[in-house]
């Protein structure tokens, strides 16, 4: 075998599979080099080199050799570069790849990791094979890959002639009308495709009835904060809301308050960024427009460059007094900032205003009806007061965000949400005080092989709660992302459970 049947084949199955059959090999060259001092000798050359053309569009340059030798570390790797960016997987034939071997580079931006952000289905070596001869004792037709790969074949024969040749060789195999593109829509963009309820999806233990299922919208399992505050004071994030798109998170929480929409928007607009139809945008309507909720949520679109948010939440259940549209915050002096988003009285408190929750809810409402966004939810609310939002709903809460991690589980209201197919976003899921040290996060961290804070937000998956943690440190941006693979056992669960402090309140 000659380094085409060795290693080119792996390539070029998933190419064929992404981007559908191959037209032509424009130019390829066999060279047969060995060194003389080795007994063994391939039979064919031992460094081939090809252009390849596919009926879709793209062109591949393929360079397959068993004189670098197998161990080599760029070994399989693939490179593919488009107009709005690059993607770097680094070992195309690994049945069992790491976390780290797929690096996206959106236009301009550095590679950044992009962890698959599902289970791992763990793959031994040659189960492929085992299935087929399962499949074929079973009797079973083929549902994927016989053709694909005779194409493969096809392909390595038509470089090795076109090496032999000198020119251009079309790939005119009668098996490629068998060969289909694989669905433009990337398995990296599209929405999760299973909802909260199933155990098998790492969502939702709470919830086993298929009607509740239903019912629940989708969501990635770990979202991204986008939040500018970090220990009482404003912080550039858009550098990190960047990377956390790179890695492959899809939902993403922002709010008026955060300031920072117009920012994200222009990042939502820039190539490379994520398909609009593959994003989860969250808004937030602040306390200080209870009464104006449309002029702040066309405030928010406008800004973000979208025509209506994913779901629109309230951020908190008290009202303030109104301060005038709250647009483009963070390009304001802070005290400026302050002064708008805080409101006090005479004695320097927070200026409420009598605005109740239902007739707020009520006018989320109307948002809906305008399109303005597909789904509604609220913050930072109690199980009561979310009763008394479900009582007069005439659209129900799709999603309730509230502060939660393991000491404060919020475990009757995740229920209560679960059983009526409302979603469960936990914010704050890192930055409790001393949570990152605990010992029984770290103890359980340690056995996985992973960080306390991905434990902590394994935590949150684990029972079909969606983490929204924020970091500006791209090694931790990643990490995140990748808690949704770990797996908690049941005596993981039992020493994160008790872990709730009925008393915990944040400092
Ligand atoms: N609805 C609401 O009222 C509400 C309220 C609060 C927050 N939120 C939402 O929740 C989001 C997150 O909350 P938060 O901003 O309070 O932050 P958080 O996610 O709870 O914690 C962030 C802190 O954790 C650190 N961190 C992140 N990943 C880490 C890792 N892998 N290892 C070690 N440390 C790590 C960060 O430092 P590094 O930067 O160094 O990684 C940062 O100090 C916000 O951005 C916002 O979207 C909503």
């Amino acid at each position: 075998m000659g380094p085409l049947y060795d290693g080119a084949v792996y390539p070029l199955s998933l190419l064929v599979d992404w981007f559908g059959p191959v037209a032509a090999v424009r130019t390829a060259d066999a060279l047969d080099v060995w060194p003389d001092r080795e007994e063994r000798k391939p039979s064919r050359p031992a460094h081939v080199e090809a252009t390849v053309e596919f009926a879709s569009g793209p062109i591949v340059r393929l360079t397959a050799s068993l004189y670098a030798p197998h161990r080599s570390r760029e070994f399989n790797s693939l490179e593919l570069h488009g107009d709005d960016g690059s993607l770097y997987l680094a070992d195309s034939g690994a049945l069992a790849a790491d976390r780290d071997t797929v690096s996206v580079g959106g236009s301009g931006r550095q590679y950044v990791s992009a962890p698959h952000p599902r289970p791992r289905r763990e793959r031994r070596y040659l189960s492929g094979p085992e299935r087929l001869a399962e499949a074929l004792e079973r009797g079973d037709a083929s549902t994927t890959g016989g053709r694909r790969a005779a194409h493969v074949v096809a392909v390595c024969n038509a470089i090795e002639r076109a090496a032999a040749e000198g020119s251009r060789v079309g790939v005119d195999d009668a098996l490629t009308d068998g060969i289909r593109r694989a669905d433009s829509d990337s398995p990296s963009t599209r929405p999760p495709r299973r909802g909260p309820a199933t155990r098998s999806d790492g969502g939702g233990r709470a919830v086993d009835s298929p009607a509740v299922r239903d019912a629940a919208i989708r969501l990635p399992p770990v979202g991204f904060g986008c939040s500018r505050y970090r220990d009482g004071e404003y912080v550039d994030r858009i550098d990190s809301v960047a990377t956390a798109l790179d890695a492959g998170y899809r939902l993403l929480d922002s709010a008026e308050l955060y300031g920072n929409e117009s920012r994200i928007g222009d990042l939502l607009a820039a190539p490379g960024s994520p398909d609009r139809g593959g994003l989860f945008v969250i808004g937030k309507v602040w306390n200080t427009n209870h009464e104006h909720v449309l002029e702040a949520c066309r405030g928010s679109l406008a800004e973000l460059g979208i025509d209506a948010f994913d779901s629109y939440l309230l951020h908190w259940p008290e009202a303030w007094a109104y301060q005038g549209p709250l647009s483009d915050l963070a390009s304001k002096p802070p005290a400026e900032q302050e002064r708008l988003t805080f409101p006090t009285d005479e004695n320097g408190d927070p200026a409420t205003v009598d605005a109740d929750l239902e007739t707020t809810w009520q006018r989320l409402e109307a948002l809906y009806e305008r399109g303005l966004t597909r789904t509604l939810g609220v913050c930072n609310v109690s199980l009561s007061q979310l009763r008394r939002i479900a009582d007069v709903a005439r659209i129900p809460p799709a999603v309730v965000q509230v502060e939660s991690h393991p000491y404060l589980p919020r475990t009757e209201l995740v229920e209560w949400c679960h059983e009526r197919g409302i979603r469960v976003i936990a914010h704050s899921p890192l930055s409790a005080s001393g949570l990152l040290e605990e010992p029984a996060i770290c103890d359980v961290a340690d056995e996985h092989g992973v960080s306390p804070a991905e434990i902590a937000l394994a935590f949150h998956v684990d029972r079909g709660v969606v983490p929204i943690p924020a970091s500006n440190d791209p090694d931790h941006v990643v990490a995140n992302l990748a808690a949704a693979r770990v797996r908690l056992s049941d005596a993981d669960r039992r020493r994160l459970g008790a872990l709730e402090d009925p008393e915990f309140t944040r400092e």
